[in-house]
Formats: C-alpha cells, sequence, structure tokens
C-alpha cells in the first residue's frame, strides 16, 4: 500500500514508518517538525534502507496539503500529528483546540478533494474519562475527557464517526493507545521530549543518564498494592504493529464505517514496578522522592484488549523488560536525543 504519514517524524509516528517500510509499503511523511526533528526520519531511512518522502507542511496549510493528496493515489492516511501535553492543554485550551482540530479538517477536507478514504487515527485511552470501569472496553460510552487534549481526541473521534456514517466510503479506526513507552531496539530512534519530559519513563532515563537530579513519585497512597499509580504501558513497537493491522483490517473490509480498539496490553503496572523493571535493564539506580498525587490522574487505567485480538489479530508481545531495555539503549547512546 502507499501510506501518508502525518506526524510520521514524531515518537509514535517514526516507529510506525520504520514498520510500514519492513514489511514493504511506500510511505510519505508530513511534519511541520512542531515536535520533532527530520533527524527522525534520515535514521528510520538508514534503518530500513529505504527512502521515505517528508514533506515538510503544517497541515493547516490546506492548499498544499490538498496539492499533496490530489494525484498521489493514497491507500490510506495514518494521522498522528497533533500537540499532545496534558498540562499545557489545560494552561492553552485556544492553541490545543486549534491546532489539534484545525488540522483534522484540513486533512480531512483534503482527503475528500481526493480519492483516499482511510484514515487511522491516534486516538487515547484518555477518552474514557475518570468513570469507566476498568479494563476499558470499546463500547463504553459516554466519551469524556477531563482536560482540552483528551477532549481534541474525543471531538475527532465523534467528526470521523460522523464523517464514516455519512458516505460509507469512508473507512476509519480509531486506535486508542494506553502507554507507549521504550524505542526501536537498535537504539537509533526513540522518544525525544523537549525540555522536561511530561511522562514517567523519558522522565526515568533522563534521571539515568543526569540529566534530571530525580524522579518525583506522584503519590503512594492510591488503593493499589504499592500505593502507586497503574498503566498499561505498551511496547512502541508493538503500537506500530498494531496500526498495520489495523490498516490491513480497513483495506479487507468495505462499508467498516468508523471502528474504535484498544491498542494495549491488557495488563498494569504501577510506578515502582516501572522504575524497578528499569533499574534492572540499566543496572543504574534512579533517585526518587515521593510527591503529591499529580491532578486529573487515575489509579487504574488498562485496557480490554479482545477486540483488536478478535478482528485485527494483533496482540501486544513485548513485555516491561523489554520496553525499560529499548529505552536503556536508545537514551544511553542518545542522551540528548536527536539534538546529538
Ligand atoms: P509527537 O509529538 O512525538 O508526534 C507528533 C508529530 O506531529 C510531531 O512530529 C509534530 O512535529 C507533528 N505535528 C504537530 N502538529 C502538526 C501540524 N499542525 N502539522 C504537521 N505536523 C504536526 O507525539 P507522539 O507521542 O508520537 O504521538 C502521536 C499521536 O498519538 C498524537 O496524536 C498523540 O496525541 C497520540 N497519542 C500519544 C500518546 C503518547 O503517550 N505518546 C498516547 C495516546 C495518544
Ligand atoms: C504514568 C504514571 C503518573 C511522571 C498521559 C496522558 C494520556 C496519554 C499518555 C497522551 C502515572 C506517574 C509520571 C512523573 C510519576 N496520552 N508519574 N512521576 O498520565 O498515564 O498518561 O500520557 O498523548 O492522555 O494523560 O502517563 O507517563 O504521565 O504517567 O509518578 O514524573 O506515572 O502519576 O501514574 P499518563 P504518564
Amino acid at each position: 500500500m502507499k501510506i501518508l504519514v502525518t506526524g510520521g517524524a514524531g515518537y509514535i509516528g517514526s516507529h510506525t514508518v520504520l514498520t510500514l517500510l519492513e514489511q514493504g509499503h511506500d510511505v510519505e511523511v508530513v511534519d511541520n517538525h512542531d515536535n520533532s526533528s527530520p533527524e527522525a526520519i534520515r535514521r528510520v531511512e538508514r534503518l530500513a534502507g529505504r527512502q521515505v518522502t517528508l514533506h515538510e507542511v503544517d497541515l493547516r496549510e490546506e492548499e498544499r496539503l490538498t496539492a499533496l493528496l490530489a494525484d498521489s493515489g493514497f491507500d490510506a492516511v495514518i494521522h498522528f500529528a497533533g500537540l499532545k501535553a496534558v498540562g499545557e492543554s489545560v494552561a492553552k485550551p485556544t492553541l490545543y483546540y486549534g491546532t489539534n482540530l484545525e488540522s483534522t479538517l484540513s486533512l480531512l477536507r483534503a482527503m475528500a478533494a481526493s480519492t483516499t478514504r482511510t484514515i487511522v487515527f491516534s486516538s487515547s485511552a484518555t477518552v474514557y474519562g475518570d468513570q469507566a470501569p476498568v479494563p476499558n472496553v470499546e463500547s463504553y460510552e459516554p466519551l469524556v475527557a477531563t482536560n482540552p487534549y483528551g477532549q481534541t481526541k474525543v471531538m475527532i473521534e465523534r467528526i470521523l464517526s460522523d464523517l464514516a456514517a455519512s458516505d460509507e466510503s469512508w473507512r476509519v479506526g480509531l486506535l486508542r493507545y494506553y502507554n507507549p513507552v521504550g524505542a526501536h531496539p537498535s537504539g537509533q530512534i526513540g522518544e525525544d521530549p523537549e525540555g522536561i519530559p511530561n511522562n514517567l519513563t523519558p522522565f526515568i532515563s533522563q534521571v539515568a543518564v543526569g540529566l534530571r537530579e530525580h524522579l518525583t513519585v506522584f503519590g503512594d497512597d492510591y488503593d493499589t498494592p504499592d500505593g502507586t499509580g497503574h498503566r498499561d504501558y505498551i511496547h512502541v513497537m508493538d503500537l506500530a504493529e498494531g496500526h498495520v493491522a489495523a490498516l490491513d483490517h480497513l483495506a479487507a473490509t468495505p462499508g467498516i464505517g468508523a471502528r474504535a480498539w484498544n491498542l494495549g496490553t491488557g495488563t498494569s503496572s504501577s510506578v515502582l514496578d516501572v522504575v524497578a523493571a528499569f533499574e534492572r535493564a540499566s543496572g543504574v539506580e534512579i533517585k526518587r522522592v515521593v510527591g503529591p498525587r499529580r491532578g486529573g490522574d487515575l489509579t487504574y487505567s488498562y485496557a480490554d484488549v479482545s477486540r483488536a485480538e478478535e478482528e485485527l489479530g494483533w496482540k501486544a508481545t513485548r513485555g516491561l523488560e523489554q520496553m525499560m531495555a529499548d529505552l536503556w539503549r536508545w537514551q544511553s547512546e542518545n542522551p540528548r536525543g536527536y539534538r546529538g
């Protein structure tokens, strides 16, 4: 297939582009490098031994995007591009609603003006809000999020579902990711956050290489066995493979409309489990202090993965040890990420 990947230079996008290339697909990337470096694509090309056409375009530049899609005959789009920092979205809601919604609407209009009608969207477990029972099932309603970032995911899922309902030629995959971590086993590509990491595992790995003094554990008084929050951590390579499985399923299923799949492992680990796994993988002790809870954090988040297993024939296979070993290889070989 010929696939257009928006946000393909980013963390999950770059791993998915590599997986697509390795499976024989042709790939073009659109990215404005708001949160990524073109170096990620250069490294993907080296790993795959194949070329990727990189379009440095903001998705909101609708004319350029329309021209790009018009005669290209893409079989599908994977739409990763967007802003993703929860805290920043609370501080700058108009930036988040503006960027994520305008980018998506511009992309959908450009697709509508072309022959491409299949799209896989990066949604998030955040759409289950703070009331849904665990494990989360895709049929759960109502979808609600507790911050503007999450609301953009709920809204874009709605837009895509309405679009699919309006015209059965559209095929839409809504992939609800849990907590993507780790890196490609080569150590050549990985997550490269700008500034202070918002997420747990890049923070841990930056402590390990001395970029941060210590990890703050956000609360140890949760109702869990060790008192720290539980999440469904999924290896980014498993996640990448889930996108290919979703594309294959959409290609084989005319009239599918819009369909959501959870991409997680179906199990959860605590903050302290993750720290211990990282310490075993790296041999580096992680200094930590316990701080207060972070506002908005859930006690437990994990997926029911039976729908993805049954319909996509996909299942995550890599465990926490491998996630941390691959994270450590990336971080120790690239302590300052793509910035050298
Ligand atoms: P990322 O920031 O590494 O990648 C996003 C990419 O999109 C970046 O390369 C950025 O430069 C690009 N981009 C942003 N706005 C753009 C625009 N207007 N035009 C063109 N390019 C633009 O993030 P990621 O972790 O790879 O996440 C990818 C997607 O998955 C996002 O939509 C994110 O919300 C979603 N998601 C991520 C997680 C996670 O924990 N990483 C969890 C659930 C969902
Ligand atoms: C994991 C656990 C923290 C940092 C967020 C978004 C979600 C998503 C993925 C985004 C929690 C604890 C963390 C630290 C800590 N999608 N923690 N110290 O909150 O599950 O999900 O990222 O695109 O929408 O909300 O992930 O990695 O921030 O936290 O103790 O310095 O680690 O409390 O239990 P989270 P996270």
